[in-house]
């Protein structure tokens, strides 16, 4: 299931920055500021240096909201798991293309176990990489910033990347979703929608001790709307 539409571009709280004593409650708190999806980052300390959540927390998640589930993994092998993830409640899987050797039957396993297929690569892998599947994927994940943690700071360099990326989808899948992860704040998430992203991931700039969830998720949507009508008066 591709997350609901009901904004232009779609919002999704990662909750790795989440306060996770109280995760029900954090969740609450973007659903009611009108977060489109929760981003959930599967990490298993190979693939990055890091180790996250897993099935459990995926399975509480979903009691715990009516919102769709993007569940990203940055795990090896994720063939072997993404059935799993799905009857967990994830509405979307993420695999990287660099670490599955056999991507379209992986991507398919993903639809047939009922969610929707997305692909994504890390900064330094070359576009070209995604092109063999941008035709069966619902969506695809540019990566703003290496994999492992939250809070790291935007890679420039994904823009060009976005903005080439939404020229091969509009040629070949046009109705893929085009999201972004990493780094993104009130203060860059305009010219990452500029550039062509329309689902983006947000973590530390929403989920952080001193931030106020509902007021950083209004203030990250004014700056989408208002990119979105200077780019339409151009
Ligand atoms: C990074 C994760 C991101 C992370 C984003 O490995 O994939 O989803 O939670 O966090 P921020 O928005 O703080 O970069
Ligand atoms: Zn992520």
């Amino acid at each position: 299931m591709q997350p609901l539409a009901t904004n232009t571009v779609l919002i999704g709280p990662s909750i790795l920055s989440a306060d996770f004593r109280r995760l029900g409650e954090q969740i609450a708190e973007v659903e009611a500021a009108s977060a489109d999806f929760i981003h959930v980052d599967v990490m298993d300390g190979v693939f990055v240096p890091n180790i996250s959540i897993g099935f459990p927390v995926v399975e509480a998640v979903q009691a715990a909201t009516e919102l769709p589930i993007d569940v990203h993994l940055m795990i090896v092998e994720p063939s072997r798991w993404v059935e799993r993830f799905a009857a967990a409640g994830a509405d979307t899987i993420t695999v990287h293309a660099e670490v599955d050797p056999n991507l379209y039957r992986t991507l398919r396993a993903i639809e047939e176990a009922g969610a929707a297929p997305s692909v994504t690569i890390n900064p330094g892998t070359p576009l070209i990489m995604l092109e063999p599947v941008l035709p069966i994927v619902r969506q695809v994940l540019i990566m703003s910033v290496n994999p492992g943690f939250g809070g790291q700071t935007f890679i420039p360099a994904a823009l060009g990347r976005i903005r080439r990326l939404r020229q091969m989808l509009d040629e070949v899948n046009p109705t893929c979703r085009l999201e972004v992860d990493g780094g993104i704040k009130a203060s860059n998430a305009g010219a990452v929608v500029a550039a062509g992203a329309d689902t983006l991931v947000v973590g530390s700039a929403v989920y952080a001790p001193d931030t106020h969830i509902a007021s950083a998720m209004y203030a990250l949507r004014a700056e989408i709307d208002r990119d979105h009508h200077e780019s339409d008066n151009r």
